[in-house]
């Protein structure tokens, strides 16, 4: 296996952790590069469910090395909390995680902000404080992790955060926060974090240059990218493969392989455009036969048709070279299924998605139609032995695309999947 990136494809949930689970087994390194625990990534092995928010969804295979890349932004208390609800069901952690000494802190105060600022300006975020820890990292005051490791300089930076946090929670009517109680605890999450904090940069370009299997695992989705998404309504990092080297430190000619991950319709939590929402009893299904409320918030998500003209701008923006198709057992007992093939704007058809998001709130999807399989598909293992009407579904959403098929995900266990 070439050192592959792995990208949600549309507006997140796409059913990543469980792809990220299958093709782990290949794997050596499971690398997460950029977002925080605002994701929730789902796998399920066995009987077992797990919803992991910061640590690569490759810990769940005993023996794989998972690394918290420079691009994420990491809250400690959050991150212990994880690694004691793995080690609390019996998955190994220590010696299997390693975080980078340059990765940013999500803090008290970037929670804050971010309820904060969703009072004004809403984007319907998780609130976990993502926007503002980035909006530090670039504005260059932020925290990280190799600060933790340096009580007196984390100290000192962290006053002046928190002096100026409260100035904002005033304003705002807000309860001030306390230093010396943000102080101590985070102090003392640093010490228990020390033995997995470490130069993850030059450790996994050593392991790539030995030839070792190296997996980036993309959070979030492509739609929701603070350059290429629906801005505002989108998420703080580079969601797209671009990210996966700027986050990781892996150099982009290192990179062989993009998979992106896209559902066989659509789904998107929080504020924004979505041409192809169905607010209808159709809408209700797909939320109540797919599942579809949020594995970090609990929302309920909201459900449409596959567009293809999001995920043809995907597949180029991210190169991806093979496709994973999940949740095709949702659309089992579905009689006719649509596809966005266009956008209508004010008259004209256009095949690409508009910089302005009003624009793309008034587009209007042009829909092709197709019938429905109507039989179940979780019992499937080979592409050849899936309905005609659903294999011919694939192949159209493969050829709007505009790439080719690689992986059929029928059902969220490790063994519901298919490969071409
Ligand atoms: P992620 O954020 O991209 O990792 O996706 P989430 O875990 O947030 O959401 C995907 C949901 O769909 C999870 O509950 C998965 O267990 C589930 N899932 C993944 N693949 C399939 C599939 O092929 N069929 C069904 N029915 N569920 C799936
Ligand atoms: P995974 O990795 C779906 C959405 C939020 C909101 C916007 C900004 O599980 O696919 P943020 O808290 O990041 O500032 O919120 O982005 N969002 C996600 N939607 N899946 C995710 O992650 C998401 N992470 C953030 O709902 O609309
Ligand atoms: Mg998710």
């Amino acid at each position: 296996m070439a050192t592959t990136v792995l990208v949600g494809a549309q507006w997140g949930d796409e059913g990543k952790g469980k792809i990220i689970d299958v093709l782990t087994e290949q794997a050596d390194v499971v690398v997460r590069y950029q977002g925080g625990n605002n994701a929730g990534h789902t796998v399920e092995v066995g009987s077992e469910k797990y919803v992991l928010h910061l640590i690569p969804s490759g810990i769940l295979y005993p023996g794989k090395l998972n690394v918290i890349g420079n691009g994420v932004v990491v809250d400690p208390l959050a991150l212990l909390e994880e690694i004691d609800h793995l080690q609390s069901r019996k998955i190994a952690v220590d010696g299997n995680l390693l975080v980078s000494d340059r990765a940013h802190l999500v803090l008290p105060y970037h929670r804050l902000l971010d309820g904060i600022r969703e009072q004004s300006n809403k984007i319907g975020t998780t609130k976990r404080g993502i926007g503002p820890a980035y909006s530090d990292k670039v504005g260059r005051t932020g925290i990280r992790m190799i600060d933790l490791l340096s009580p007196e300089k984390f100290s000192v930076k962290l006053r002046r955060k928190v002096r100026e946090t409260n100035e904002i929670a005033r304003t705002f009517g807000q309860k001030p926060l306390s230093f010396a109680k943000i102080n101590a605890d985070y102090l003392a999450a640093g010490k228990k974090l020390r033995k997995y904090i470490t130069d993850t940069i030059t450790l996994l370009n050593r392991h790539e240059r030995d030839g070792r299997q190296i997996l980036l695992e993309g959070a979030q989705g492509t739609l929701l990218d603070i350059d290429f998404g629906t801005y505002p309504f989108v998420t703080s990092s580079n969601t797209t493969a671009g990210g996966a080297c700027a986050g990781s430190g892996i150099p982009p000619h290192r990179i062989g392989r993009v998979v992106g991950v896209m559902k066989a319709y659509t789904t998107r939590v929080g504020e924004g455009p979505f041409p192809t929402e169905l607010l209808d009893e159709q809408g209700a299904t797909l939320r109540k036969v797919g599942s579809e409320f949020g594995a970090t918030t609990g929302r309920p998500r909201r459900c449409g048709w596959f567009d293809a003209i999001a995920t043809r701008y995907s597949v180029m923006l991210n190169g991806i070279d093979e496709l994973a198709v999940t949740k095709m057992d949702v659309l089992d007992a579905v009689p006719k299924i649509k596809v966005c093939v266009a956008y209508k704007l004010d008259g004209k058809l256009i095949d690409t998605v508009p910089a302005d998001v009003d624009d793309l709130q008034r587009c209007l999807p042009v829909y092709q139609e197709f019938d429905g399989w109507q039989t179940s598909t979780k019992h499937v293992r080979d592409f050849d032995d899936l309905p005609k009407r659903a294999r011919l579904y694939l192949n159209k959403l493969a050829q709007l695309s505009g790439t080719k098929l690689g992986i059929v995900s029928v059902g969220a266990r490790r063994e519901e999947t298919m490969f071409l």
